[in-house]
């Protein structure tokens, strides 16, 4: 795998959907090995903030789907999170996946596991809401800049932010947003380790 494509809103085939699946077709056509994952197909149980995984490194939660996660997340060297606003951030689907890396959190900086850092990693957010005020996207680039931090990429990523896009089909409605989202993933595929030149469109 070279790219986790994670969706974090609840709507199947909804306007984040749509997104991350043009930006997975423009890594794939880079020639990158992309794996998906959507919160709208998985039980992730929220968070309770026990604080145990401050001292084991692992969450006492069981029985949903983060089992499988987790070795996704340690796995990919690239991950891209697509996600629409609610209430100016991440609903809470996708929410109750990042609190729940908090025990990737606490093995660096509860446990000082430092080797679970890695620096290479490569983050891309992609993120929609129906308004359009200049501070929309703020919260949820804070969160997500915290998500990279705590699965130990750098906090730094890049990003792509649409304004005043609502109900269903929004996003393809203008195709220069999909030729945009497309070379962002082409971009980032060819970003990849190993990516020769003949991927370089
Ligand atoms: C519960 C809820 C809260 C929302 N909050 C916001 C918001 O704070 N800011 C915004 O711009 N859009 C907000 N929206 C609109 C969605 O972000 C927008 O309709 C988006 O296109 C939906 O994308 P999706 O199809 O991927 O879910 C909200 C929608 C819902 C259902």
């Amino acid at each position: 795998m070279d790219i986790l494509a994670l969706h974090l809103s609840p709507r199947k085939n909804g306007n984040s959907a749509v997104m991350l699946d043009e930006f997975v077709k423009g890594a794939r056509s880079a020639g990158a090995c992309t794996v998906s994952f959507s919160v709208s197909d998985h039980v992730i149980k929220p968070c309770q903030g026990c604080g145990s995984c401050e001292a084991t490194g692992d969450c006492v939660i069981s029985g949903d789907d983060m089992g499988g996660l987790y070795p996704l997340l340690a796995a990919a060297p690239m991950i891209v999170v697509s996600t629409s606003l609610f209430f100016y951030d991440v609903p809470a689907l996708g929410k109750a996946l990042i609190d729940r890396t908090q025990p990737l959190w606490s093995r660096r900086y509860a446990l000082g596991q430092t080797e679970t850092l890695r620096p290479e990693g490569k983050g891309f957010l992609l993120a929609l809401g129906a308004t359009k005020g200049k501070d929309l996207f703020l919260p949820v680039g804070l969160c997500i800049k915290y998500f990279f931090d705590s699965i130990g990429f750098p906090r730094h990523f890049d990003s792509l932010f649409f304004r005043q896009i609502e109900g269903l089909g929004g996003f393809e409605k203008d195709p220069d947003r999909l030729r945009q989202v497309y070379e962002a993933g082409l971009a980032f595929g060819n970003m990849r380790a190993g990516a020769g030149p003949q991927d370089r469109n």
